[in-house]
């Protein structure tokens, strides 16, 4: 037991942070991807972006996307966008969440979304005042390839910023897998713990940062199916803390998630067809602990 914690909200991100870094696919495959971790339980998903499709080909059709989406009591669809164009094109096409990107880093803002971090600012600004839930993202929280370690307070005095613009959460992205057990502790102490956790296993640290955090009393955890993902504009990038990963930990814990571990080993099977290669995830790959060897 972590903190006397009981239940977290795992948004699933796959179908976005997962299938971006990946060579387009069908929307029939990106809804039957989305329609798998329906089943499997898990309710808070980010389907899409609605982004430059110049920039990110494979979230292009995105609005094709959210039609096909089933309306099922307690599900949350919500679409990333960099914007206001992306807002609108996000409501226009039925979407009732937003999540916005913007980077702690200035370089990293500078090439995912060709902005400032002052514009990009001034457009959450502009997004928020359309008046949907939106939950900022920061992204490199926890250090950047271009500028290595950004302070702490300087994360924090950007969160504080998009909160007094309007957004309704906050959650910190480690886009590059920088983030340490250490570094949590350190960013935390700065933003406090009522904050989403975005983590990248590209040094193999996702899942002991996303423990370091529980134990903190995160709360809130972005996580992708088969632990699919990057950032195309990030040097380095590699796949997000996979979301049977997680959820294989906190079943252990007894952290309740709502997402049924065998169903989700299910859509990681989807997500593998889908995308034509095996998925990263190391539940996926050896199965639950319980589960016993056949024969
Ligand atoms: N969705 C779709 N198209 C968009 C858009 C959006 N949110 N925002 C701008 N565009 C279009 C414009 O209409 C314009 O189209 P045109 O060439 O047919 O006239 C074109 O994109 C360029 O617009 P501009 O405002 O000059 O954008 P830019 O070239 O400076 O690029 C972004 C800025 C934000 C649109 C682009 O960098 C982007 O989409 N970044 C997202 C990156 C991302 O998803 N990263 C991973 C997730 S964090
Ligand atoms: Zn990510």
């Amino acid at each position: 037991m972590t903190s006397g914690m009981t239940a977290v909200d795992v948004r699933e991100v796959g179908p976005r942070d997962g299938l971006q870094a990946e060579a387009p696919v069908q929307v029939f495959d990106r809804v039957r991807l989305i329609m798998a971790l329906l089943e499997a339980g898990v309710r808070h998903i980010e389907v899409c972006s609605f982004v430059s499709p110049k920039a990110v080909p494979s979230m292009a059709d995105a609005a094709e996307v959210v039609a096909a989406l089933p309306e099922i009591a307690g599900a949350r669809y919500v679409a990333l966008v960099p914007n206001l164009k992306g807002a609108q094109l996000a409501i226009d096409a039925g979407i009732r969440e937003l999540s916005v990107t913007i980077s702690a880093s200035p370089e990293y803002n500078e090439k995912n979304v060709r902005m400032t971090i002052g514009d990009s600012v001034d457009a959450i600004e502009a997004i928020c005042a359309l008046g949907l839930p939106v939950d900022a993202v920061v992204s490199c929280a926890f250090g950047s390839p271009y500028e290595g370690d950004i302070p702490p307070a300087d994360v924090a005095a950007l969160s504080h910023r998009l909160v007094e613009v309007g957004a309704a959460t906050l959650t910190l992205a480690d886009t590059t897998g920088m983030a340490t057990p250490r570094r949590v502790n350190e960013v935390l102490a700065e933003t406090g713990v009522d904050i989403g956790l975005h983590l990248h296993e590209t040094r193999g640290t996702g899942l002991v940062n996303a423990y370091a955090a529980l134990e903190l009393g995160v709360q809130r955890f972005d996580t992708s199916v088969g632990g699919l993902g990057g950032s195309p504009f990030a040097a380095g990038a590699a796949g997000n803390l996979a979301t049977e990963d997680l959820v294989h930990l906190l079943d252990d814990l007894g952290v309740e998630t709502g997402i049924d571990l065998d169903k989700l080993l299910a859509a990681s099977a989807v997500a593998a067809d889908v995308i034509g290669h095996p998925v990263p995830s190391r539940v996926a790959a050896a199965g639950p602990r319980t589960r016993l060897a056949a024969g």
